[in-house]
């Protein structure tokens, strides 16, 4: 099962500087330990001993039609495997060029409960390699987890995968325009989610095609991509609930902000509504 992905982030090491870091080696690591190159190996294997009798002794469990179907399997695993390496080695833009590093998304690839989006990476993103790992995404991954969403059921990833220039999300919308075209469109294809949870305006922006996030948040959206009709539940940014927090109004937000992630959960069949 394609379920703990942590295996992907063996290397580097967290302590590593994301501006001196190399990717090259690691990729070839990912590629050996990613479960997909691994599920192939064992298949072709699989179909090795089917196809060559008399070389090998045939186990009576295997049957043709498993092989097909683990080809297939590990076909479609591939797909996401090859659009994760090209990713992380993107450079087209300047954002990725500063710190040297792509944020991967962290959790199930295949057909998740949710999607999660936030706008991009920030610094702790950066240095562990996984999004939403500082303050904010722990407030976000705990709510999550409350109501249910595990790893393997959820993908979390951003609208851009890298980390801007001092955390500002860029102003040039054609840049940001391509990044999104170019690898969250086609993830989100891929991957194919139930429901997709829209973190901040960037998000709802650059996925709906809408502006701003507090007269839409809370309701769902259908949205299309290539045929593909997924629920949107757009809500508040958990860094927007962390910063109101002691304010009179942020018990309400962060209510707010429960209650949108709460909506995707019952949506979901993964809690009941009570
Ligand atoms: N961390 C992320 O990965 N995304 C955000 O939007 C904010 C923090």
């Amino acid at each position: 099962m394609l379920y703990d992905r942590d295996v992907l982030y063996i290397f580097p090491s967290a302590n590593v500087n994301p501006k001196t870091y190399d990717r090259s080696l690691d990729q070839v690591w990912k590629k050996f330990l990613s479960y997909e190159y691994f599920l192939n190996i064992i298949m072709a294997t699989f179909l090795f001993i089917r196809i060559s009798p008399g070389i090998l002794p045939i186990p009576s469990f295997i049957s043709l039609n498993f092989v097909y179907f683990c080809i297939i399997i590990s076909m479609i695993f591939n797909n996401y495997t090859e659009f994760n390496l090209a990713k992380e080695q993107c450079k087209s833009c300047e954002i990725g060029k500063i710190y040297n590093r792509v944020v991967l998304s962290d959790g199930n690839t295949m057909n998740p409960n949710v999607m999660v989006v936030g706008e991009a990476a920030g610094s702790s993103e950066v240095e562990v390699g996984k999004p939403f790992v500082g303050k904010a995404g722990k407030l976000l991954r705990a709510t999550l987890n409350e109501f249910g969403f595990r790893k393997s059921n959820s993908l979390i990833t951003n609208v851009i995968p890298c980390r801007p220039q001092d955390n500002k999300f860029p102003m040039d919308n054609q840049l940001i325009l391509n990044c999104f075209n170019k690898w969250l469109r086609q993830e989100i294809i891929i991957t194919k989610p139930k429901f997709i949870l829209l973190i901040g305006a960037k998000s709802v922006k650059y996925i709906l095609n809408m502006n701003g996030i507090t007269k839409i948040r809370g309701k769902f959206v259908e949205h299309e991509i290539e045929g593909l009709k997924i629920m949107c539940m757009p809500t508040l940014h958990p860094s927007y609930v962390l910063r109101k927090e002691y304010m009179e109004e942020g018990k309400i937000i962060k209510q707010q902000f429960r209650d949108d992630i709460k909506k995707v959960a019952i949506a979901s069949g993964l809690i009941e509504e009570k």
